[in-house]
Protein backbone atom coordinates (compact mmCIF):
# COMPACT_ATOMS: atom_id res chain seq x y z
CA UNK A 1 0.00 0.00 0.00
CA UNK A 2 1.23 3.41 -0.82
CA UNK A 3 2.34 5.39 2.35
CA UNK A 4 -0.23 7.77 3.69
CA UNK A 5 -1.31 11.06 2.40
CA UNK A 6 -0.10 13.68 4.98
CA UNK A 7 -2.47 16.29 5.66
CA UNK A 8 -2.70 19.30 7.05
CA UNK A 9 -5.45 21.53 8.15
CA UNK A 10 -5.40 25.35 9.20
CA UNK A 11 -8.57 26.99 10.57
CA UNK A 12 -10.43 24.42 13.14
CA UNK A 13 -13.78 26.35 13.46
CA UNK A 14 -17.70 24.70 11.78
CA UNK A 15 -16.20 22.98 8.56
CA UNK A 16 -12.44 22.06 10.08
CA UNK A 17 -13.85 20.01 12.65
CA UNK A 18 -16.58 18.12 10.26
CA UNK A 19 -13.34 17.24 8.09
CA UNK A 20 -11.75 15.68 11.24
CA UNK A 21 -15.14 13.81 12.46
CA UNK A 22 -15.11 12.45 8.81
CA UNK A 23 -11.56 11.52 8.50
CA UNK A 24 -11.93 10.10 11.76
CA UNK A 25 -15.23 7.99 11.55
CA UNK A 26 -14.85 7.00 7.97
CA UNK A 27 -11.44 5.96 7.78
CA UNK A 28 -11.69 2.67 6.76
CA UNK A 29 -13.98 3.22 4.19
CA UNK A 30 -11.74 6.04 2.45
CA UNK A 31 -8.74 3.77 3.23
CA UNK A 32 -10.47 1.28 1.23
CA UNK A 33 -11.57 3.65 -1.49
CA UNK A 34 -8.07 5.19 -1.69
CA UNK A 35 -5.96 2.12 -1.23
CA UNK A 36 -4.30 4.56 1.39
CA UNK A 37 -4.63 6.32 4.44
CA UNK A 38 -5.60 9.95 4.83
CA UNK A 39 -4.20 11.17 8.16
CA UNK A 40 -4.27 14.23 9.76
CA UNK A 41 -0.46 15.02 10.29
CA UNK A 42 -1.10 18.74 11.82
CA UNK A 43 -3.88 21.36 12.68
CA UNK A 44 -3.80 24.56 13.29
CA UNK A 45 -5.63 27.16 15.18
CA UNK A 46 -5.53 30.48 16.95
CA UNK A 47 -7.90 29.29 19.55
CA UNK A 48 -6.60 26.29 21.18
CA UNK A 49 -10.11 25.33 22.50
CA UNK A 50 -11.07 24.14 19.28
CA UNK A 51 -8.39 21.67 19.29
CA UNK A 52 -9.56 19.81 22.99
CA UNK A 53 -10.89 16.81 20.72
CA UNK A 54 -8.28 16.40 18.53
CA UNK A 55 -5.19 16.56 21.69
CA UNK A 56 -3.56 13.40 19.71
CA UNK A 57 -2.90 15.34 16.61
CA UNK A 58 0.15 17.56 16.49
CA UNK A 59 -1.03 21.24 17.06
CA UNK A 60 0.20 24.60 15.62
CA UNK A 61 -1.09 28.27 16.62
CA UNK A 62 0.49 29.25 13.43
CA UNK A 63 -0.10 28.28 9.81
CA UNK A 64 3.36 28.84 8.44
CA UNK A 65 4.98 27.19 11.40
CA UNK A 66 2.75 24.37 10.79
CA UNK A 67 4.01 24.10 6.85
CA UNK A 68 7.25 24.52 7.81
CA UNK A 69 7.78 22.30 10.26
CA UNK A 70 5.53 19.12 9.92
CA UNK A 71 5.34 16.71 7.24
CA UNK A 72 3.18 17.60 4.84
CA UNK A 73 1.38 16.32 1.13
CA UNK A 74 -1.71 18.68 1.54
CA UNK A 75 -2.95 21.84 3.13
CA UNK A 76 -6.65 22.26 3.72
CA UNK A 77 -7.08 25.92 4.18
CA UNK A 78 -9.90 26.17 6.21
CA UNK A 79 -9.18 30.25 7.81
CA UNK A 80 -11.76 31.86 5.09
CA UNK A 81 -11.07 35.41 3.51
CA UNK A 82 -9.83 37.00 0.23
CA UNK A 83 -6.37 38.05 1.20
CA UNK A 84 -4.44 37.94 4.18
CA UNK A 85 -3.39 34.69 5.76
CA UNK A 86 -5.72 32.99 3.21
CA UNK A 87 -3.65 33.72 0.64
CA UNK A 88 -0.17 34.11 1.82
CA UNK A 89 -0.32 30.66 3.37
CA UNK A 90 -2.09 29.35 0.35
CA UNK A 91 0.45 30.85 -2.06
CA UNK A 92 3.24 29.28 0.61
CA UNK A 93 1.72 25.71 0.38
CA UNK A 94 2.11 25.52 -3.16
CA UNK A 95 5.63 27.05 -3.55
CA UNK A 96 6.38 24.50 -1.72
CA UNK A 97 4.72 21.78 -3.44
CA UNK A 98 1.97 20.99 -1.51
CA UNK A 99 -1.69 20.54 -2.72
CA UNK A 100 -3.70 22.86 -1.49
CA UNK A 101 -7.37 22.28 -1.00
CA UNK A 102 -9.94 24.90 0.27
CA UNK A 103 -13.52 25.59 0.98
CA UNK A 104 -12.59 29.48 0.55
CA UNK A 105 -15.11 30.91 -1.91
CA UNK A 106 -13.85 34.29 -1.38
CA UNK A 107 -10.46 33.70 -1.90
CA UNK A 108 -11.15 31.35 -4.95
CA UNK A 109 -13.13 34.00 -6.32
CA UNK A 110 -10.32 36.89 -6.26
CA UNK A 111 -7.68 34.97 -6.77
CA UNK A 112 -8.21 31.41 -8.18
CA UNK A 113 -6.60 32.04 -11.59
CA UNK A 114 -3.43 33.12 -9.54
CA UNK A 115 -3.50 29.98 -7.64
CA UNK A 116 -4.18 27.60 -9.98
CA UNK A 117 -1.25 29.21 -11.92
CA UNK A 118 1.02 29.10 -9.33
CA UNK A 119 -0.45 25.34 -8.62
CA UNK A 120 0.69 24.04 -12.17
CA UNK A 121 4.31 25.64 -12.11
CA UNK A 122 4.43 23.80 -8.45
CA UNK A 123 3.10 20.41 -10.04
CA UNK A 124 0.54 20.32 -7.47
CA UNK A 125 -3.08 20.85 -6.95
CA UNK A 126 -5.36 23.66 -5.95
CA UNK A 127 -8.95 21.87 -5.12
CA UNK A 128 -12.22 23.51 -4.02
CA UNK A 129 -14.73 21.92 -4.65
CA UNK A 130 -16.39 22.98 -1.34
CA UNK A 131 -16.01 26.70 -2.27
CA UNK A 132 -19.20 26.67 -4.54
CA UNK A 133 -22.54 25.25 -3.09
CA UNK A 134 -21.30 23.46 -0.35
CA UNK A 135 -21.52 19.42 -0.80
CA UNK A 136 -23.22 19.37 -4.55
CA UNK A 137 -20.26 18.01 -6.38
CA UNK A 138 -20.54 20.77 -9.10
CA UNK A 139 -16.97 21.45 -9.41
CA UNK A 140 -16.53 17.99 -10.37
CA UNK A 141 -19.82 17.48 -12.61
CA UNK A 142 -18.91 20.33 -14.89
CA UNK A 143 -14.88 19.48 -15.34
CA UNK A 144 -15.38 15.90 -15.36
CA UNK A 145 -19.16 14.45 -15.81
CA UNK A 146 -20.11 17.26 -18.69
CA UNK A 147 -16.37 17.13 -19.92
CA UNK A 148 -17.91 16.05 -23.12
CA UNK A 149 -20.10 19.13 -23.45
CA UNK A 150 -20.02 22.51 -24.64
CA UNK A 151 -21.97 24.31 -21.46
CA UNK A 152 -24.02 27.02 -22.65
CA UNK A 153 -25.68 28.54 -19.32
CA UNK A 154 -25.17 27.49 -15.64
CA UNK A 155 -27.12 28.92 -13.54
CA UNK A 156 -28.49 28.27 -9.69
CA UNK A 157 -29.64 29.07 -6.06
CA UNK A 158 -26.33 29.15 -4.51
CA UNK A 159 -26.69 31.14 -1.32
CA UNK A 160 -28.77 29.39 1.48
CA UNK A 161 -29.01 31.94 3.56
CA UNK A 162 -30.95 34.22 1.09
CA UNK A 163 -33.16 30.58 -0.03
CA UNK A 164 -34.01 30.27 3.30
CA UNK A 165 -35.29 34.20 3.59
CA UNK A 166 -36.87 34.25 0.65
CA UNK A 167 -39.07 30.85 1.45
CA UNK A 168 -40.00 31.95 4.68
CA UNK A 169 -41.06 35.55 3.84
CA UNK A 170 -42.82 33.69 1.27
CA UNK A 171 -44.51 31.07 4.03
CA UNK A 172 -44.97 34.03 6.70
CA UNK A 173 -45.86 36.81 4.66
CA UNK A 174 -43.18 39.21 7.10
CA UNK A 175 -40.96 41.56 5.93
CA UNK A 176 -36.90 41.11 5.17
CA UNK A 177 -36.22 42.69 8.31
CA UNK A 178 -38.04 40.50 10.68
CA UNK A 179 -36.92 37.33 9.04
CA UNK A 180 -33.97 38.17 8.74
CA UNK A 181 -33.68 38.94 12.49
CA UNK A 182 -34.83 35.42 13.41
CA UNK A 183 -32.78 33.56 10.87
CA UNK A 184 -29.60 35.48 12.77
CA UNK A 185 -31.11 33.91 15.81
CA UNK A 186 -31.47 30.88 14.41
CA UNK A 187 -27.91 30.93 13.50
CA UNK A 188 -29.03 30.03 9.85
CA UNK A 189 -27.88 33.44 9.12
CA UNK A 190 -24.07 35.85 9.65
CA UNK A 191 -23.87 38.41 12.10
CA UNK A 192 -22.83 40.40 9.35
CA UNK A 193 -25.15 39.36 6.99
CA UNK A 194 -24.18 41.89 3.92
CA UNK A 195 -21.98 39.02 1.80
CA UNK A 196 -24.94 36.72 1.58
CA UNK A 197 -28.18 39.24 1.33
CA UNK A 198 -26.24 41.62 -0.45
CA UNK A 199 -25.22 38.60 -3.16
CA UNK A 200 -21.41 38.57 -2.73
CA UNK A 201 -21.48 34.85 -1.66
CA UNK A 202 -23.40 34.01 -4.38
CA UNK A 203 -21.11 36.12 -6.89
CA UNK A 204 -18.06 34.48 -5.27
CA UNK A 205 -19.39 31.52 -6.67
CA UNK A 206 -20.91 32.02 -10.27
CA UNK A 207 -17.65 33.26 -11.23
CA UNK A 208 -16.10 30.40 -10.37
CA UNK A 209 -19.05 27.99 -11.90
CA UNK A 210 -18.49 30.06 -15.10
CA UNK A 211 -14.50 29.57 -15.77
CA UNK A 212 -15.39 26.20 -15.46
CA UNK A 213 -18.44 26.32 -17.41
CA UNK A 214 -16.88 28.46 -20.45
CA UNK A 215 -12.55 28.11 -20.05
CA UNK A 216 -12.60 31.65 -18.85
CA UNK A 217 -10.69 33.33 -16.17
CA UNK A 218 -12.29 33.05 -13.09
CA UNK A 219 -13.18 37.62 -13.19
CA UNK A 220 -15.54 38.23 -10.04
CA UNK A 221 -15.50 42.16 -11.12
CA UNK A 222 -17.53 41.22 -13.93
CA UNK A 223 -19.96 40.05 -12.65
CA UNK A 224 -23.58 42.11 -12.26
CA UNK A 225 -24.95 41.63 -8.59
CA UNK A 226 -28.26 42.59 -6.47
CA UNK A 227 -29.17 41.32 -3.53
CA UNK A 228 -32.49 40.82 -1.77
CA UNK A 229 -33.30 43.58 0.64
CA UNK A 230 -35.46 45.52 -1.43
CA UNK A 231 -37.54 42.13 -1.93
CA UNK A 232 -41.23 43.21 -0.23
CA UNK A 233 -43.69 40.23 1.01
CA UNK A 234 -45.86 42.61 -1.63
CA UNK A 235 -43.50 41.22 -4.35
CA UNK A 236 -43.73 37.96 -3.27
CA UNK A 237 -47.29 37.75 -3.45
CA UNK A 238 -47.74 39.32 -6.81
CA UNK A 239 -45.65 36.58 -7.97
CA UNK A 240 -47.04 33.86 -6.77
CA UNK A 241 -50.22 35.30 -8.37
CA UNK A 242 -48.32 35.21 -11.82
CA UNK A 243 -47.51 31.90 -10.91
CA UNK A 244 -43.32 32.51 -10.14
CA UNK A 245 -40.80 32.12 -7.04
CA UNK A 246 -39.10 34.81 -6.68
CA UNK A 247 -35.76 33.43 -5.76
CA UNK A 248 -31.82 34.61 -6.07
CA UNK A 249 -30.20 32.81 -8.61
CA UNK A 250 -26.70 33.33 -10.08
CA UNK A 251 -26.64 32.77 -13.99
CA UNK A 252 -23.69 32.54 -16.42
CA UNK A 253 -24.46 32.50 -19.99
CA UNK A 254 -22.80 32.89 -22.83
CA UNK A 255 -24.10 35.59 -25.57
CA UNK A 256 -23.08 37.36 -28.59
CA UNK A 257 -21.96 39.96 -26.56
CA UNK A 258 -19.83 37.49 -24.39
CA UNK A 259 -20.27 36.21 -21.04
CA UNK A 260 -23.00 37.79 -19.11
CA UNK A 261 -22.75 37.10 -15.39
CA UNK A 262 -25.16 38.12 -12.94
CA UNK A 263 -26.54 37.73 -9.56
CA UNK A 264 -30.06 39.45 -8.80
CA UNK A 265 -33.66 38.11 -7.53
CA UNK A 266 -35.40 36.40 -10.44
CA UNK A 267 -39.57 35.98 -10.90
CA UNK A 268 -38.68 32.08 -11.73
CA UNK A 269 -41.78 29.95 -13.44
CA UNK A 270 -43.22 27.13 -11.08
CA UNK A 271 -42.95 24.97 -14.09
CA UNK A 272 -38.73 24.99 -13.66
CA UNK A 273 -38.01 22.53 -10.82
CA UNK A 274 -35.79 24.84 -8.97
CA UNK A 275 -38.36 27.38 -8.34
CA UNK A 276 -39.16 24.67 -5.55
CA UNK A 277 -35.63 24.24 -4.34
CA UNK A 278 -37.17 26.05 -0.80
CA UNK A 279 -35.46 27.09 2.58
CA UNK A 280 -31.47 26.62 2.90
CA UNK A 281 -30.86 23.81 -0.02
CA UNK A 282 -28.70 25.12 -2.86
CA UNK A 283 -29.43 23.87 -6.66
CA UNK A 284 -27.16 24.21 -9.89
CA UNK A 285 -28.69 23.49 -12.95
CA UNK A 286 -26.19 23.02 -16.19
CA UNK A 287 -27.31 23.19 -19.92
CA UNK A 288 -24.74 20.80 -22.12
CA UNK A 289 -24.75 20.36 -25.70
CA UNK A 290 -25.04 16.92 -26.05
CA UNK A 291 -26.20 15.99 -22.11
CA UNK A 292 -29.11 18.80 -22.33
CA UNK A 293 -30.19 20.12 -18.85
CA UNK A 294 -29.12 18.94 -16.02
CA UNK A 295 -29.99 19.70 -12.06
CA UNK A 296 -27.80 19.06 -9.18
CA UNK A 297 -29.59 20.37 -5.53
CA UNK A 298 -28.19 19.36 -1.76
CA UNK A 299 -26.86 21.33 0.65
CA UNK A 300 -24.77 24.16 0.20
CA UNK A 301 -23.31 24.96 3.24
CA UNK A 302 -23.33 23.13 7.30
CA UNK A 303 -20.67 21.34 8.92
CA UNK A 304 -21.19 17.73 7.27
CA UNK A 305 -21.66 19.18 3.68
CA UNK A 306 -19.43 20.91 3.50
CA UNK A 307 -16.95 18.59 5.18
CA UNK A 308 -18.14 16.00 2.18
CA UNK A 309 -16.40 18.11 -0.48
CA UNK A 310 -13.47 18.71 1.40
CA UNK A 311 -12.25 15.31 1.48
CA UNK A 312 -13.82 14.33 -2.10
CA UNK A 313 -10.97 16.74 -3.36
CA UNK A 314 -8.22 15.03 -0.43
CA UNK A 315 -9.60 11.70 -2.08
CA UNK A 316 -8.72 12.37 -5.89
CA UNK A 317 -5.17 13.70 -4.67
CA UNK A 318 -4.68 10.64 -3.00
CA UNK A 319 -5.25 8.60 -5.80
CA UNK A 320 -2.93 11.02 -7.79
CA UNK A 321 -6.54 11.92 -9.53
CA UNK A 322 -5.41 15.31 -11.31
CA UNK A 323 -6.94 17.29 -13.46
CA UNK A 324 -6.56 20.89 -14.28
CA UNK A 325 -8.45 23.14 -11.31
CA UNK A 326 -10.51 24.94 -13.92
CA UNK A 327 -10.41 22.03 -16.73
CA UNK A 328 -8.36 23.40 -18.84
CA UNK A 329 -4.71 24.58 -18.14
CA UNK A 330 -4.58 28.32 -17.04
CA UNK A 331 -2.67 29.31 -20.49
CA UNK A 332 -5.74 27.83 -22.44
CA UNK A 333 -8.32 30.10 -20.54
CA UNK A 334 -10.02 32.12 -23.05
CA UNK A 335 -10.27 35.71 -22.91
CA UNK A 336 -14.37 36.29 -23.61
CA UNK A 337 -15.61 39.61 -23.28
CA UNK A 338 -17.90 40.37 -20.79
CA UNK A 339 -21.39 41.20 -21.74
CA UNK A 340 -22.57 44.84 -21.37
CA UNK A 341 -25.80 44.09 -18.11
CA UNK A 342 -27.76 46.88 -20.67
CA UNK A 343 -27.71 44.12 -23.29
CA UNK A 344 -28.84 41.86 -21.24
CA UNK A 345 -32.73 40.83 -23.03
CA UNK A 346 -35.62 39.13 -20.63
CA UNK A 347 -39.10 39.49 -19.57
CA UNK A 348 -39.71 42.47 -16.52
CA UNK A 349 -42.06 42.33 -13.85
CA UNK A 350 -42.34 45.99 -12.80
CA UNK A 351 -44.24 47.12 -9.67
CA UNK A 352 -45.30 51.00 -9.30
CA UNK A 353 -47.05 52.24 -6.20
CA UNK A 354 -49.22 55.00 -7.66
CA UNK A 355 -51.94 57.46 -6.86
CA UNK A 356 -55.24 55.99 -7.83
CA UNK A 357 -56.94 58.36 -10.16
CA UNK A 358 -57.92 58.39 -14.00
CA UNK A 359 -55.17 58.93 -16.61
CA UNK A 360 -52.19 57.23 -14.60
CA UNK A 361 -52.25 54.13 -16.69
CA UNK A 362 -52.17 55.88 -19.89
CA UNK A 363 -49.17 58.08 -18.75
CA UNK A 364 -47.67 54.83 -17.77
CA UNK A 365 -48.23 53.01 -20.60
CA UNK A 366 -47.03 55.58 -22.61
CA UNK A 367 -44.25 55.99 -21.34
CA UNK A 368 -43.22 52.45 -22.08
CA UNK A 369 -44.19 52.62 -25.38
CA UNK A 370 -41.64 55.58 -26.08
CA UNK A 371 -39.19 52.91 -24.62
CA UNK A 372 -40.30 49.97 -27.02
CA UNK A 373 -41.43 48.22 -23.83
CA UNK A 374 -44.17 46.11 -24.45
CA UNK A 375 -46.71 45.13 -21.79
CA UNK A 376 -47.63 40.99 -21.17
CA UNK A 377 -49.86 41.52 -18.23
CA UNK A 378 -50.74 44.42 -15.64
CA UNK A 379 -52.87 43.70 -12.24
CA UNK A 380 -53.99 46.59 -10.40
CA UNK A 381 -56.03 45.98 -7.07
CA UNK A 382 -57.31 47.90 -4.27
CA UNK A 383 -59.13 51.14 -4.84
CA UNK A 384 -58.40 54.14 -2.74
CA UNK A 385 -58.22 57.93 -3.46
CA UNK A 386 -55.98 58.72 -0.55
CA UNK A 387 -53.70 56.39 -0.53
CA UNK A 388 -51.16 54.65 -3.32
CA UNK A 389 -52.16 51.56 -4.31
CA UNK A 390 -50.30 48.84 -6.32
CA UNK A 391 -50.00 48.42 -9.97
CA UNK A 392 -48.13 45.38 -11.41
CA UNK A 393 -46.60 44.99 -14.66
CA UNK A 394 -44.56 42.27 -16.78
CA UNK A 395 -43.56 42.80 -19.89
CA UNK A 396 -42.88 41.02 -22.98
CA UNK A 397 -39.03 40.07 -23.76
CA UNK A 398 -36.94 43.41 -24.02
CA UNK A 399 -33.62 44.96 -23.99
CA UNK A 400 -32.44 46.07 -20.07
CA UNK A 401 -31.23 49.66 -21.30
CA UNK A 402 -35.15 50.18 -22.71
CA UNK A 403 -36.18 49.18 -19.43
CA UNK A 404 -34.05 51.29 -17.35
CA UNK A 405 -35.18 54.05 -20.14
CA UNK A 406 -38.73 53.55 -19.75
CA UNK A 407 -38.85 53.00 -15.53
CA UNK A 408 -36.86 56.52 -15.40
CA UNK A 409 -39.49 58.11 -17.33
CA UNK A 410 -42.07 56.14 -15.21
CA UNK A 411 -39.99 57.19 -11.94
CA UNK A 412 -40.42 61.36 -12.98
CA UNK A 413 -44.47 60.76 -13.25
CA UNK A 414 -46.30 63.13 -10.72
CA UNK A 415 -49.08 60.08 -9.97
CA UNK A 416 -45.91 57.17 -9.16
CA UNK A 417 -45.07 57.74 -5.85
CA UNK A 418 -42.43 55.46 -4.95
CA UNK A 419 -39.13 53.84 -6.96
CA UNK A 420 -40.44 51.49 -9.34
CA UNK A 421 -39.12 47.80 -8.02
CA UNK A 422 -38.43 46.16 -10.89
CA UNK A 423 -36.90 41.93 -10.56
CA UNK A 424 -35.98 40.16 -13.61
CA UNK A 425 -37.94 37.44 -15.38
CA UNK A 426 -35.83 34.44 -15.57
CA UNK A 427 -38.24 31.85 -18.38
CA UNK A 428 -35.12 29.24 -18.87
CA UNK A 429 -36.86 28.56 -22.27
CA UNK A 430 -34.96 26.09 -24.95
CA UNK A 431 -30.77 25.84 -23.96
CA UNK A 432 -29.15 28.90 -25.83
CA UNK A 433 -26.68 28.11 -28.66
CA UNK A 434 -23.28 27.00 -26.78
CA UNK A 435 -21.23 28.35 -29.65
CA UNK A 436 -18.92 30.68 -28.90
N1 LIG B 1 -23.31 31.63 3.72
C1 LIG B 1 -23.47 30.76 2.60
C2 LIG B 1 -24.93 30.46 2.36
C3 LIG B 1 -22.72 29.47 2.72
O1 LIG B 1 -25.78 30.98 3.07
O2 LIG B 1 -25.23 29.71 1.45
C4 LIG B 1 -21.27 29.65 2.56
O3 LIG B 1 -20.97 30.22 1.31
Amino acid sequence: MPESLRIGVAGIGTIGGGVLKLLHENAEILEERCQRRLEVSAICDIDRARGADWSHIPWFDDAETMLREAQLDVLVELIGGSDGIAKTLSESALGARKHVVTANKALIAHHGTALTRAAEEAGVTLAFEAAVAGGIPITKALREGLVGNRIGRVYGILNGTCNYILTAMRETSREFDEVLSEAQALGFAEADPSFDVDGVDAAHKLCILASLAFGCEIDFDAVHIEGIRHISPLDIRFATELGYRIKLLGIARLTDHGVERRVHPCLVPLVNPIAHVEGVFNAVVADGDYVDTTMYEGRGAGERPTASAVVADLVDIARGRVVPPLGVPTKSLKPIPKAPMERHRGPYYIRLMVRDRPGVFAEIAAALGEAQVSMEAVIQRGRSPEEPVPLVMTTHETEEASMLAALERIQGLDTVVEPPRMIRVQTFKAPPDAAV
